[in-house]
């Protein structure tokens, strides 16, 4: 692909939202030693991709300008690096680039081959994209940090989801019901049917009294609650929470940080856990592997063309999002 362009859509400073994206042309990348050049089939967005944009993550994120965003990528082999030994031309895999480089709203994107994995026959290329940052991090907020067992054989465990209809917790509920355990899940009105039909036991509007207050209709306390909505003090949780109780939080604003702390240097029993998505490549194969056994489902919010990526950039910027928003060449 030497000396072939590509389009592209990125942007060359903070701010703008979706107006602030530019469709170029620019050289398709060429892969290094330990890289797969891929030519995409779909791609996922996420709240980082913007909030990258935004300029929240400066000065690590991005790099450098202009930034090509959006991580999370499936598509098919088209060319190796030199020291490239589990893929080959053809080969149909998903694939997670670094946020440092980003690179995925463009025809084709380099992958380095320990973060891609093969994608089977029965996984399309949209399901696999939206597992990535999404699936991986509802996967570690409920194994690493509630310490739930997906085979079922924990004890059992309560435990709340808030924003259970968006990219993450749409994951989170059906993971959490692989594992021994009882789920309330908060999401908006519109959306209780769907979040009851991926397993959630009880469901909160969190636009009501009720719902905003995290009660278990049931009365349950929550060992664990997976935070993955924004703005709810630690006051709101705590009473809900059972002894030894956990708020993992995957979004802290620095008041939860200092909260953090508190709860550590106090020995207090009920604690407040911070989360940041460190990806592993086992994970992804075991996600990829629940999605073709029929046990994981991808929900796609909506599906948009590259050409037209700055109307899926304002729905994830929106916040309204049901499942993954889905960028297709
Ligand atoms: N720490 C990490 O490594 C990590 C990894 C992934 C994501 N995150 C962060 O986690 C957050 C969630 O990500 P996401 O991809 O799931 O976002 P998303 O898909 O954009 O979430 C949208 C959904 O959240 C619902 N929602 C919003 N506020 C709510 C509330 N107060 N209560 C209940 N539901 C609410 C919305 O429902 P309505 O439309 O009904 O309002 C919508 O369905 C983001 O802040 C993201 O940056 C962090």
């Amino acid at each position: 692909m030497a000396g072939k362009v590509m389009h592209a859509v990125q942007f060359d400073g903070y701010g703008g939202g979706a107006a602030g994206l530019k469709h170029v042309e620019v050289p398709v990348p060429a892969p290094k030693k330990d890289e797969v050049l891929l030519k995409l089939e779909a791609r996922s967005l996420n709240p980082v991709d913007w909030k990258i944009q935004k300029g929240m993550l400066r000065p690590l994120l991005p790099s450098k300008f202009p930034y090509i965003p959006a991580s999370d990528i499936a598509g098919e082999v088209v060319e190796v690096g030199s020291g490239v030994k589990n893929f080959k031309a053809g080969d149909k895999v998903v694939a997670m680039l670094s946020h440092t480089t980003g690179g995925g709203l463009a025809e084709f994107a380099v992958a380095k081959e320990s973060f891609t994995v093969n994608r089977p026959a029965e996984v399309s290329a949209a399901e696999a994209a939206g597992l990535l940052v999404a699936g991986l991090t509802a996967h570690q907020a409920l194994t690493q940090a509630a310490g739930i067992k997906l085979d079922g054989s924990g004890k059992p465990t309560n435990i709340l989801i808030t924003a259970a209809s968006g990219g993450v917790g749409h994951y989170a509920v059906q993971l959490a019901k692989l594992g021994n355990t009882h789920v309330t899940a908060t999401c908006g009105a519109r959306n209780i049917e769907f979040v009851k039909s991926l397993g959630a036991d009880e469901v909160l509007d969190y636009k009501t009294p009720d719902g905003a207050s995290l009660k278990s209709p049931s009365g349950r306390k929550y060992d664990a609650i997976i935070h993955c909505a924004t703005g709810i003090p630690w006051s709101t949780f705590e009473p809900y929470l059972s002894e030894h109780g956990k708020v993992i939080d995957i979004t802290p604003s620095p008041r939860a940080m200092f909260t953090f702390a508190v709860k550590k240097i106090t020995f207090s029993k009920k604690q407040l856990v911070p989360l940041l998505l460190t990806a592993k490549r086992e994970n992804l194969e075991f996600l990829v592997g629940l999605v073709k056994e029929g046990k994981l489902k991808t929900v796609v919010d909506s599906k948009h063309p590259l050409s037209k990526a700055e109307d899926a950039w304002a729905k994830s910027m929106d916040g309204h999002a049901t499942g993954k928003v889905i960028v297709e060449p």
